[in-house]
């Protein structure tokens, strides 16, 4: 193993018309690594792809491959010099070429090892037996498997790509998900992948950059990243968020479930206590009261069905506090009470986050 990332980009910087698209964007990907590059539409996530590639030129900042500067404000190494493949959403095998043909197209070398190496390629994402048809003649899953190993062919270093599963349906692009990440690892390539999908970005990465505004505003695990979000809109990415007003007194706050500590935050701030929907838990009433406080879920508070949906695995059950808040808890079953009802919710504790209100 060595230290020296694959890839690394320094404090890069786009603008389109005086507007800064892409707003000093630094990260790191070590070789064998998937790194998803998430956030919302708009949030320059392609244009970083595309100086990365080499086909959008950066204001500023440094590109790096294998500790080797390849694009800064006076060199630039062109884009088939990089040792980077692309696979964007909008791929297109060449229509007149063969199974074969398309994914030996950017090998340079011997017929004879060009061939060993479509063949190898062609049966690590399951299309050896489609070697000689034409791209017409496949469902449009086995043309991005084509296209996977048309990109792996030529084994870049780097494998950037923009949304490639967007075309699919969801128990295809699931299959076809796994057997891209289990190709790409095997072949020790390094992947930035783009996505707007914080499922599929848990499910691929080994780490994400959160991305808004043109900023990456969090990186890390997908455990980590979910579990300590930055912000609330990092928490909100995620999931629904349920949040819960409050001020500061004495490094306490006061809420319908408790007090929560809060040191180092001034007298008088206003705070959101955030908690994800799967984290509230509901208890019977009983006779106008509910469950004893426990040190984990605190104090419950009354809650009055608003509604209650029934969504498959779970059923989304939402609430009207005593206080006028509105929550929401998700129940890992089939769970439908009729609205007016009258429950109390408890908050794990050790899942809440606080952030000063913005
Ligand atoms: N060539 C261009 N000229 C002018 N504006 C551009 C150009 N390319 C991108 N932009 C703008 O830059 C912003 C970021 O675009 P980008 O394509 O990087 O977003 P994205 O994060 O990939 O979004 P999406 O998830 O919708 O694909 C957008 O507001 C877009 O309109
Ligand atoms: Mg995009």
């Amino acid at each position: 193993m060595t230290d020296t990332p694959r890839l690394e980009i320094r404090n890069l910087v786009r603008s389109f018309s005086g507007r800064r698209v892409v707003d000093g964007v630094s990260l790191t990907v070590m070789p064998g690594q998937v790194t998803c590059l998430l956030g919302p539409s708009g949030c320059g996530k392609s244009t970083t792809l595309r100086m990365i590639a080499g086909i959008e030129k950066q204001d500023s900042g440094e590109i790096w491959v294998d500790g080797q500067l390849i694009c800064d404000g006076t060199h630039r190494v062109p884009p088939e010099g990089r040792g980077i493949g692309l696979m964007f959403q909008d791929f297109a095998l060449f229509p007149h070429l063969s199974v074969a043909g398309n994914v030996a197209y950017g090998l340079t070398g011997s017929a004879r090892k060009a061939r060993a190496r479509v063949e190898e390629l062609l049966q690590k994402v399951g299309m050896s037996a489609h070697i000689d048809a034409y791209p017409h003649e496949l469902s449009g899953g086995e043309q991005q498997r084509v296209a996977l190993a048309r990109a792996l062919a030529p084994r870049p270093r780097i494998m950037l790509m923009d949304e490639p599963f967007s075309g699919l349906d969801d128990r295809l692009r699931d299959d076809i998900r796994d057997e891209t990440l289990d190709v790409l690892k095997a072949e020790g390539t390094a992947v930035l992948l783009v996505t707007h999908e914080p499922g599929e970005a848990m499910r691929m990465a080994d780490e994400i950059a959160l991305m808004r505004d043109g900023k990456i505003v969090q990186q890390g695990a997908p455990y980590n990243i979910y579990n300590a979000p930055v912000d609330k809109a990092a928490a909100a990415f995620f999931s629904d968020i349920n949040v819960v007003p409050a001020k500061v007194k004495g490094a306490l706050t006061d809420t319908a479930f408790g007090q929560f500590l809060v040191p180092g935050v001034a007298d008088d701030t206003e705070v959101d206590i955030v908690i994800r929907p799967q984290h509230v838990k509901i208890d019977f009433d009983r006779a106008g009261k509910g469950p004893n406080p426990t040190a984990l879920e605190g104090t419950p508070a009354r809650g009055i069905v608003k509604r209650a949906r029934f969504m498959g695995r779970e059923s989304l059950v939402e609430f009207t506090l005593d206080d006028g808040t509105e929550m929401k808890a998700v129940i890992g079953s089939v769970f439908l009470p009729k609205p007016g009802t009258v429950l109390w919710l408890m908050i794990r504790r050790d899942k809440c986050f606080i952030f000063p209100r913005a």
